[in-house]
C-alpha cells in the first residue's frame, strides 16, 4: 500500500505541476517556466520525504499556486503559524525566495499550550505535543529550504502575534486548537492585504472551520459578516479523493490539501428564501463573491450578462 502510494504520488507530479501551478494566473516575473515549476514541485515532494511535516507536499503547491499569483508589486511577507519540525516552513521558504518576500514564522517551540476552557479540540494529554526546538527547525530549513528568507518569531501566539507589522499575502495557520486558531485569526487578520490569503489545514474538522463562517464572531471583532472558507470539510481540490470523515486512511482517501479564504471573501449564509423573517445583512465592503450583492441587483446583472453574449453571437 506504502509503495503503491509512493508510485501514485511521484507519476503524479508532473500533473500537479500542470494544472495546479500552470494557467495564465501565475505571475511571469518570477520566472518559473514549466522546468522551474516542475524543479520546485519535485523538491517539495522531496522535501517532505526528508524533513518532518504534519501536511502534504500538494496543500504547500496549492499555496504555492495562490501566492506566486501575487504580483511581486502587492507589498507583504508570507507568514506560517505553527511549524513543527519545519518541513512546511522549508518548502513555504522556497516560495519566499522565488517570491522575494519574507518567510515569518511563530512558533511557541515548545508544542501544543494547556487547553483553554470550551476548546473542543484541546486535550491535556496533548500540551506539548509537537514540539520541535528552534535549532532543529533552523536545520531542517537550512537543509532542505532557504533559511535566509526566514524570521523566527518564538512565543505563546497571544504574547507573539499582537506585535505583528507588517502587510501579509499569505499566511499557513496550522495550530491544532481552537484557542490558538482564535488567536492568529484575530491578529493576523488585519494585516492581510486587500486580496490576502489565509489557508488553515485543520480542513476536516467542520466545528474547527465554524469559526470561518461565525457571523457573530466577525461581527464581535471585526464588524464585518464572515469570509466563510472554501474546502471546509473537504479541503480545496488538489487531485486526490477524500471521502472523510476521518476514520481511516487509505493511499487514496487521504486528505491532502488546505482549507482557505481570502480577506475580501464573502461566506455568510444569507439565502432565506422560507420568508422567515431573516433580512441578509448588507455587506458594502468590496467582497468577492456574487452573494456579496443582494439578490435583486445580482440576478438582473446575470441576466443583462446573458443577453450581451447572445447578442455577440448573433443569436439575439
Ligand atoms: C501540528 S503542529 C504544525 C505542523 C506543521 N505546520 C507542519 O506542517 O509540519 C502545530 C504547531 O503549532 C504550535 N502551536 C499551537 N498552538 C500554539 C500557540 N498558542 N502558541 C504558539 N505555538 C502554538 C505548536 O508548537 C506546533 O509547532
Amino acid at each position: 500500500m506504502v509503495a503503491m502510494r509512493g508510485v501514485y504520488e511521484f507519476l503524479s507530479l508532473p500533473v500537479i505541476a500542470y494544472f495546479l501551478l500552470g494557467g495564465p494566473r501565475i505571475q511571469k516575473e518570477y520566472g518559473l517556466g514549466m522546468w522551474g515549476k516542475l524543479r520546485l514541485v519535485y523538491r517539495m515532494y522531496h522535501n517532505t520525504r526528508k524533513a518532518t511535516t504534519g501536511t502534504s507536499f500538494r496543500a504547500h503547491v496549492a499555496m504555492a499556486a495562490k501566492i506566486l499569483a501575487v504580483p511581486r508589486k502587492t507589498e507583504g511577507v508570507i507568514v506560517e503559524c505553527g511549524c513543527w519540525k519545519g518541513g512546511t516552513t522549508a518548502n513555504l521558504s522556497l516560495i519566499a525566495d522565488i517570491t522575494r518576500r519574507r518567510l515569518i514564522v511563530y512558533d511557541s517551540f515548545e508544542g501544543l499550550p494547556e487547553p483553554a476552557t470550551g476548546d473542543r479540540w484541546a486535550h491535556a494529554f496533548g500540551t506539548g505535543a509537537y514540539k520541535g526546538e528552534l535549532d532543529e527547525v533552523r536545520d531542517n530549513v537550512a537543509r532542505y529550504g532557504k533559511i535566509e528568507c526566514c524570521e523566527f518569531r518564538k512565543g505563546w501566539f497571544s504574547e507573539s502575534l499582537p506585535g505583528h507589522k507588517e502587510p501579509v499575502v499569505a499566511a499557513f495557520v496550522d495550530v491544532d486548537y481552537q484557542n490558538s486558531l482564535h488567536d492568529c485569526v484575530l491578529y493576523l487578520w488585519p494585516h492581510l492585504t486587500k486580496q490576502g490569503w489565509l489557508f488553515i489545514d485543520e480542513y476536516s474538522r467542520l466545528d474547527y472551520c465554524a469559526l470561518f463562517f461565525s457571523e457573530w464572531w466577525w461581527a464581535k471583532y471585526f464588524d464585518r459578516p464572515p469570509p466563510g472558507l472554501l474546502g471546509a470539510g473537504c479541503g480545496i481540490g488538489v487531485g486526490q479523493y477524500f471521502t472523510g470523515p476521518l476514520r481511516e486512511k487509505t493511499p487514496y482517501q487521504a486528505p491532502n490539501s488546505v482549507g482557505m479564504t481570502r480577506k475580501d471573501f464573502y461566506g455568510m449564509w444569507d439565502y432565506v428564501p422560507d420568508g422567515s423573517g431573516l433580512e441578509p445583512r448588507p455587506y458594502n465592503g468590496d467582497a468577492w463573491t456574487t452573494t456579496a450583492r443582494l439578490p435583486e441587483e445580482n440576478a438582473p446583472r446575470q441576466l443583462e450578462k446573458i443577453l450581451e453574449r447572445m447578442e455577440a453571437e448573433g443569436n439575439s
